[in-house]
């Protein structure tokens, strides 16, 4: 494994930059596991149930393309962020996607779909359409609560390892803060967590729009409520437009609005890359996981959900919710981030840093430009990010 990975570095310093590689315009149009068998790797499909009766649909990448499958490998976890999927991690291809470059250094690479998303809209006992809010009652509280113990567990059950690492995307990172603070249990099973744009504490939103909206955010909720609107209506119709808008280069401009929201990077932004991942995104998602961001963009610090003084008192015994305790957090975390993050201000990210213990690397992307989606989307995210935080990887 080290030898592979000091030749994938070395390729990335004797310049065979990722940005050569053409985006593969093939994956346009199928779904994660077609992408990765499109690209001759092994995907396997796996159902997790919850301790609450959620069935995730995981899928995993068992080993690399020149590797038989024979042999231990280390696990590893990926999850992706709000309102998205496991094809976050697969959309660039072989070579510069994650999924496949840790594949094939030899991780049994796990790739999460969070409850509601398009992958996992099942249930023991909950049907999505016709207990459409019981479905959706829940935010990344319980992803990180419920979700992540149970494919914590699993994964170790099919892999054998006593433990394995962590890497989370933007929601993907809140999720991981509630799992390794609310259970501390599990810790001792993180080899290490590597956090991409950990969105968490939201005391300097960089997000002037959304800063404003927040103020209203428990209007908005009763309204939703009334209206019962618990996820994003026509959501598969919504995917179709923009993908089919967004295969037209003519449309490029105005899907590159997408920008106002995440910061602009349009150097490292590849726009022949709107087709793959208009394909898979927007991915499903409940209305209480924005609206808890909401209230943390509103209320500041980090805290569980906020149901209202007379519920908190019944749920929590006091009138605001409880914070999440970050110092119960003893695993090794290591945190990249980016300047240009317009969803996540790297100065909150310095908050939640100095409140970890057990700090692996804390990484200022160097690139001033490096915006949200960038972790996941950016033509030189290898040179950028990968190199760095695999080297760290290989040290846990
Ligand atoms: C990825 O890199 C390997 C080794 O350099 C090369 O053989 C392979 O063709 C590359 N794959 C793609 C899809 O570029
Ligand atoms: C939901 O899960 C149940 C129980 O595992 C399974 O029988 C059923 O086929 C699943 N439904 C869908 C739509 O995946």
């Amino acid at each position: 494994m080290a030898t592979r990975v000091v030749i994938l570095i070395l390729g990335v310093i004797c310049g065979i930059s990722s940005s050569v590689i053409p985006f593969d315009d093939s994956d346009v149009g199928l779904n994660t596991v077609e992408i990765i068998e499109n690209h001759g790797y092994v995907c396997e499909n796996h159902y997790i149930t919850t301790e609450d009766g959620y069935i995730l649909t995981y899928q995993r990448i068992p080993h690399g393309k020149n590797d038989d499958g024979s042999g231990k490998k280390p696990a590893i976890l990926l999850m992706h962020g709000l309102a998205s999927s496991s094809a976050d991690y697969v959309n660039m291809g072989p070579n510069r996607s994650i999924s496949y470059i840790l594949a094939d250094i030899g991780y049994d690479v796990w790739i999460g779909n969070s409850r509601g998303n398009a992958w996992s809209r099942n249930h023991t006992t909950l049907d999505v359409v016709t207990d459409n809010e019981q479905f959706y009652d829940f935010s990344w509280h319980q992803i990180g609560y419920y979700d992540l113990p149970a494919a914590v567990d699993y994964i170790l059950s099919v892999n054998g390892g006593d433990g394995l690492q962590y890497v989370g995307h933007s929601q993907g990172c809140t999720s991981f803060l509630v799992f390794a603070s609310t259970r501390p249990e599990y810790n001792d099973k993180i080899k290490l967590a590597s956090l991409m744009g950990p969105a968490s504490i939201m005391e300097y939103h960089p997000n002037e729009i959304l800063q404003v909206i927040s103020n209203y955010i428990y209007d908005i909720e009763k309204l939703l409520k009334k209206y019962k609107i618990f996820e994003l209506p026509l959501i598969e119709k919504l995917r179709e437009i923009a993908l089919s808008v967004c295969t037209n280069p003519e449309n490029w401009d105005l899907c590159g609005v997408l920008f106002d929201f995440v910061g602009h990077d349009e150097a490292q932004f590849d726009t022949s890359l709107l087709p793959v991942l208009f394909t898979n995104l927007p991915s499903n998602f409940g209305f209480k996981q924005v609206l808890h961001y909401g209230q943390q963009i509103k209320n500041g610090g980090f805290s569980q959900y906020d149901f209202g003084r007379e519920k908190n008192m019944e749920i929590y015994g006091a009138e605001k919710p409880p914070a999440y305790d970050l110092t119960k957090i003893t695993a090794p975390v290591a945190v990249y981030y980016g300047k240009n993050d317009g969803l996540v201000n790297y100065m909150d990210v310095k908050t939640v840093i100095s409140m970890l213990s057990n700090v692996a690397n804390d990484y200022l992307i160097p690139h001033e430009a490096f915006n949200h989606i960038d972790f996941i989307t950016a033509t030189d995210v290898v040179d950028l990010l990968y190199v760095e935080m695999i080297q760290v990887m290989q040290k846990y």
